[in-house]
């Protein structure tokens, strides 16, 4: 690693996970590290100084770390948006395709209010289909989507592009 490492060098590539064929960008060893975790929350807030959110929406799992510390920071609400069956309360559910497999993601459906300012935190973005399936499960509540924050983006697997079509603003720390 250089003197003043930057968020990539934090973060491990596996191959063949969870699939063959699947290079996955492990973002535990970024977190693991206080510097690089720091650093990560610091960059993801910079865009948004001087913005008001109401929440920020986490998506499971590495969303949840990841968003808790920057709503904290925001002093703003966090709200997690679940795989399906995974929360006690009364929902609604969204289903999505992703990079490797199928999957429905729900979220309370009293967590947000209409009118709500929110940022969507999560730590990459390859198809975007989790995203696009977590902004859906927002705007359903009647909340607006602000900002959508990321670690990694994938840009070969068009999430980025297809959350712009949506007419989010994306914001990512490494491609
Ligand atoms: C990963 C990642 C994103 C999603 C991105 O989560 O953390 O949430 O995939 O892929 P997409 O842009 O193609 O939708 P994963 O589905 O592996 O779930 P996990 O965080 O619960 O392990
Ligand atoms: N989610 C979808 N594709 C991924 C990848 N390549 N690495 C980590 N998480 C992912």
């Amino acid at each position: 690693m250089s003197p003043r490492p930057e968020i990539k060098d934090y973060i491990r590539s596996i191959p063949d996970f969870p699939h063959e064929g699947v290079m996955f960008r492990d973002v535990t060893t970024l977190f693991a590290d206080p510097r690089g975790f720091r650093m990560a929350i610091d960059q993801l807030l910079h865009p948004y100084a001087g913005v008001r959110f109401d929440k920020v929406v986490g998506l499971e799992a590495r969303g949840f770390i990841l968003g808790g510390a920057v709503a904290h920071q925001l002093s703003a609400g966090f709200v997690p948006v679940r795989k399906k069956g995974k929360l006690p309360g009364r929902t609604i559910e969204q289903s999505y395709t992703l990079e490797y497999g199928e999957a429905t993601v729900e979220v309370h459906d009293d967590a947000i209010k209409p009118g709500e300012k929110i940022l969507l935190v999560d730590d990459l973005l390859a198809t975007g289909g989790t995203a696009e399936a977590g902004i859906a499960l927002i705007e359903r509540l009647g909340g607006e989507v602000i900002g959508c924050a990321f670690i990694v983006d994938l840009p070969d697997l068009g999430g980025r592009k297809r959350l712009e079509r949506l007419g989010m603003e994306v914001h990512a720390l490494v491609a």
